[in-house]
């Protein structure tokens, strides 16, 4: 494949949109199985209005290796059984690492690389960096959607089963004073 030429691309701050823009991402609650503590919660809301968690928009770079594609994650705000509402969460399996820019609203970045969990707060202007080896995931703390931006390696790849055999390490949710309560992962 030839290397794709230079081009700019017009990223809107307001609607956070990009032109040009490659494929949108939309996942809903019912592609969220096996991810939130409450399966029982989870599936009456996957069974239910089903709602639109999070879409991910890409730019119209391939994801192939050398290449260095982007994409804009929007999490909209909620909670399920009180667990926030967040990304499904990934391995890259050749241990890529990753940036993300927040850009909107107030996030967090859960990093778990199979012992030690991190957890950074996301607000506009914060780069989150992802080194090689950890586990991420996205979530939005706040009542507003939560967008980053994302800057990864084209061959990286996306490995959602290593989340769902050894988990994140920890679980967001909001303690009465609105601030993050990490809890041990647990089931
Ligand atoms: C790419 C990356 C992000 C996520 C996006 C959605 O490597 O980390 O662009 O892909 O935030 O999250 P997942 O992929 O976990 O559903
Ligand atoms: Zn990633």
């Amino acid at each position: 494949t030839p290397p794709v030429s230079p081009f700019a691309i017009a990223f809107d701050a307001e609607r956070l949109t990009l032109s040009p823009e490659g494929p949108t991402l939309t996942r809903r609650m019912s592609d969220l199985e096996g991810l939130f503590l409450d399966q029982s919660a989870w599936a009456e809301s996957a069974a239910g209005d089903n709602p639109v968690v999070y879409t991910v928009t890409s730019s119209p770079v391939p994801e192939i290796n050398r290449e260095l594609p982007q994409s804009i994650t929007t999490i909209f705000p909620g909670a399920t059984a009180g667990e926030l509402w967040m990304t499904k969460g990934h391995q890259h399996p050749d241990h890529q690492g990753e940036i993300y820019l927040a850009l909107k609203g107030r996030g967090g970045l859960l990093m778990f690389d199979g012992e030690r969990v991190e957890w950074l707060d996301m607000t506009p202007g914060t780069i989150g960096y992802i080194p090689p080896g950890w586990a991420h995931r996205s979530v939005n703390t706040g009542d507003e959607p939560y967008a980053f931006l994302a800057v990864y390696p084209g061959g990286a790849g996306h490995d959602y089963g290593w989340v769902l055999t050894h988990g994140m390490g920890s679980r967001a949710y909001l303690d009465a004073s609105g601030s993050v309560d990490l809890r041990p992962y647990a089931g």
